[in-house]
């Protein structure tokens, strides 16, 4: 059930009205579910009840502190990316022992503060990736465990822009390949190549993909094994995707059958990154109605949200419901709406002819799904500051992260010394809400 939904005509984030965190911090806002986080990754954990599995959850989908901290609260590891997702990973709580860290091109700088950590593994994507580790580790007199990430040639049919595992994209060694590559990390000092990694893509609604991956993921160990490489761990990747209309989500118990039935007999420990499948769902993005007007036959609802805020419409065409605070009158005739943001491009819009209920200026909206790759993709495009985000556990809320303000923004900017003279540079930002 979901924890964004109506009482006594009023949409509610769990026990708590909508309408009431916009009081508090104004719009727009990114709102997330505590109870909604908790049942989601409960479920992808029960689903793989037996298996020796750790879920490093990816915090690439959403990393605030406090999100990242709930579900290190219920033992998740992390998936980190960069070196700034390390540095939050550890920040929420994340024991080093549970970080692996994923990333087609990682600096010499990321990769000092990974081996410095301990973390459990390194998911290495190329030789010079590979050379390079061996050489800062062996620097370090440590030994660095590693899983080799493949690209095992499988698309995952989901949308061209965040496919990952076929032949024309960057990531992973061609499978076919990946035992040369292990036989040359094998005779690396400050390798360890514990390991294989795969990830074929994201929101992967069908699941035919992940069996072809897993399958031959597994047929890799097999051949790995026979050439004398001490196979133990696999990192199975993310990438199970959500409803984000009304569709039936896709089956994580059949997900953790393919699982069981491709790479259980291995024996190797699994990790899994979900992302998406953990927090999309809960979280909404909160905005307001500025104006409603008409254009040409066209009815255009501009909201105080846009694309900077939630990136996701404008760069993958992706759904994400619309829903008014105040539960619409059923008897009230849908309309034809775009709902669009105020940045001076078409691209920013969330919604084309979208069948409606009533709106006008002032109302307020929620867009659902927004939970994952909302917030984090977030920018200050048209000098639009970075918006907050709210954590609701029951009927308590936390200001989890706090509306950027004209300053901050401002303070990031300076001048060469031939322009700081100039009039105007001295004048206090003013906040506009
Ligand atoms: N592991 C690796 C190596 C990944 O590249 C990703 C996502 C994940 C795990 C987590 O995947 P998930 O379980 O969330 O599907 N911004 C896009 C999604 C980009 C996904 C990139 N990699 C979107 O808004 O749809």
């Amino acid at each position: 059930m979901s924890e964004f939904s109506y009482r006594n005509g009023e949409l509610h984030a769990e026990q708590r009205a909508v309408a009431d965190l916009a009081a508090v911090v104004g719009t727009p806002f990114y709102c997330y579910s505590t109870a909604a986080i908790e049942q989601s990754y409960r479920a992808f954990h029960g689903a793989l009840a037996g298996l020796d599995a750790t879920i490093c959850y990816a915090m690439k989908a959403n990393s605030n502190l406090a999100v990242v901290k709930t579900l290190a609260a219920l033992g998740a590891g992390a998936d980190v990316v960069s070196g700034g997702e390390l540095q939050r990973a550890l920040a929420a709580g994340v024991p080093p022992q549970k970080i692996v860290f994923s990333g087609v091109g990682k600096s010499a700088g990321e990769l000092v503060a990974a081996l410095e950590q301990g973390i459990h593994q390194i998911n290495v994507e190329s030789a010079p990736e590979l050379a390079l580790l061996s050489q800062l580790a062996t620097a370090r007199d440590i030994t660095a465990k590693v899983a080799l990430r493949v690209n095992p040639d499988i698309d995952a049919g989901t949308h061209a822009k965040i496919t990952t595992g076929t032949k024309a994209n960057k990531f992973g060694v061609d499978i076919d390949h990946a035992p040369d590559l292990y036989a040359v990390a094998r005779d690396l000092p400050g390798i360890r190549a514990v390991g294989i990694a795969v990830h074929i893509g994201s929101q992967i609604t069908n699941l035919p993909p992940f069996h072809a991956a897993f399958a031959r993921v597994a047929a890799l160990v097999s051949l790995l094994r026979q050439q004398g490489h001490d196979i133990t761990r696999l990192d199975l990747g993310g990438g199970l995707g959500i409803a984000y209309r009304d569709e039936p989500p896709p089956s994580l118990t059949d997900y953790a059958a393919i699982v069981r039935e491709t790479v259980a007999d291995t024996g190797c420990s699994l990790t899994f990154e979900p992302g998406r499948c953990i927090v999309g769902n809960a979280g909404i993005l909160v905005s307001r109605v500025l104006l409603v007007k008409e254009n040409a036959g066209r009815r255009f609802v501009i909201i105080d949200a846009a694309m900077n805020d939630l990136t996701r419409p404008a760069m993958y065409d992706a759904w994400h419901n619309i829903l008014p605070v105040v539960e619409p009158d059923p008897k009230a005739a849908p309309t034809a709406t775009d709902v669009v943001g105020p940045i001076c491009e078409s691209s920013d819009t969330f919604a084309t002819e979208r069948a409606l209920p009533p709106l006008a200026a002032g109302d307020l909206i929620i867009f659902t799904g927004a939970g994952a790759y909302g917030a984090v993709m977030a920018s200050t495009y048209n000098s639009r500051p970075l918006i907050p985000e709210i954590m609701v556990r029951g009927a308590a809320h936390g200001v989890v992260r706090r509306r950027q303000t004209m300053a901050e923004m401002l303070a990031q900017d300076s001048l060469p010394d031939w322009l700081r003279t100039s009039a105007g540079t001295a004048a206090k930002p003013v906040e506009v809400s």
